[in-house]
């Protein structure tokens, strides 16, 4: 399923977490969404660690348990992308990276966009019930 740090499928991840299944992450870098790897906290935590940006995204997914094959037709990135296995992100950067997540569809923003439409079409649908079709 599509998954980043706009798009982190909480409950789907909760659910297979139960039958010790992992996520594949679509889209791992919001399909190279450049307001995605450049949010603040992914500069801040590369100057940190001496990464990249993008290979800070890819180690947060990895560590959340993802499976990630980012797409890349750049030898620099492709290296760059397998090289996340020195370091570590603390519990607190995890949680800080976590803010990042939204559901708002004014965020929406290049290819997370379908991704966060549906998260809201799935939060709209959850306030329905049978009884109260328009609520
Ligand atoms: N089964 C499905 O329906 C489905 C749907 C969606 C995605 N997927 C899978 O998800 C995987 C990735 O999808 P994707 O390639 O569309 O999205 P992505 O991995 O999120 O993003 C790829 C984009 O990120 C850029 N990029 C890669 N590494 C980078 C780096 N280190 N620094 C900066 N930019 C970087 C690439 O540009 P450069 O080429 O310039 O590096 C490319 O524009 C693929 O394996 C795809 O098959 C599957």
């Amino acid at each position: 399923m599509e998954a980043h740090p706009y798009c982190t499928e909480k409950d789907v991840t909760e659910r297979l977490e139960e039958y010790g299944t992992r996520l594949m992450a679509w889209y791992p870098l919001g399909h190279g969404d450049k307001k995605l790897i450049n949010e603040d906290v992914f500069v801040k935590l590369a100057e940190k660690y001496g990464k990249t940006p993008a290979q800070i995204v890819l180690r947060w997914h990895t560590q959340k348990g993802f499976i990630v094959i980012p797409g890349s037709s750049d030898e620099r990135h492709i290296k760059d992308n397998i090289d996340i296995f020195d370091f570590e992100l603390t519990d607190g950067e995890m949680e800080e990276i976590a803010v990042a997540d939204t559901d708002d569809p004014e965020e929406a923003y290049s290819a997370v966009k379908a991704c966060l439409l549906r998260l809201s079409e799935k939060n709209i649908s959850k306030k329905r019930t049978p009884l109260d079709p328009t609520a």
